[in-house]
């Protein structure tokens, strides 16, 4: 091989080498995991209070009466076309047409503490179901 080839394939090699250094995950111990576990089961317990709480809405009825532990809310399934808002959505806003509608409630933020733990304690409780994005 040509010297100047030899160059071309050494700086590719350094190249990669030094992007696959940058591209390598964060060192973490087992007690970071532990306490990162343990703040997620944090907010899926505070979704699950939000669940069966009426505060959401102003009529007195709760996720839990229609979903008891989560059932058909199917989060496995989203983004998909929802007749409801006639679009490709996020759960989260299915989440909000629900407090809207059989709660008569204030629609949440996408971002507000209580929609990552409402969505949380849904996808605790389906964790396991595959993916199946768009499925009716
Ligand atoms: C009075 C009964 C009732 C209550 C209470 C209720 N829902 Fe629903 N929920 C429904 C119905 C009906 C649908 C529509 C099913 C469909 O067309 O996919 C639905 C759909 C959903 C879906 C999408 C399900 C799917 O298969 O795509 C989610 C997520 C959901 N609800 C979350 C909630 C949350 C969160 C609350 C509380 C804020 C709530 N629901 C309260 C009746 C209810």
């Amino acid at each position: 091989m040509a010297k100047k080839h030899l160059w071309a394939l050494f700086i590719v090699v350094a190249t990669l080498a030094v992007v696959g250094v940058s591209l390598q995950a964060d060192e973490f111990t087992d007690t970071d995991v532990e306490r990162w576990q343990a703040e997620y089961m944090t907010v899926v317990a505070e979704g699950r209070a939000l669940w069966g709480s009426p505060d959401l809405g102003t009529n007195g009825v709760a996720c839990g009466q229609c979903h008891p532990n989560a059932a058909n809310t199917h989060p496995e399934t989203y983004p998909k076309f929802q007749k409801q808002l006639g679009r490709v959505i996020a759960v989260r806003e299915m989440i909000n047409w629900c407090i809207m509608n059989p709660l008569e409630g204030e629609t949440l933020e996408l971002d507000d503490p209580r929609m990552i733990a409402l969505e949380a304690y849904i996808a605790y409780e389906r964790r396991g179901v595959a993916l199946d994005p768009g499925k009716h």
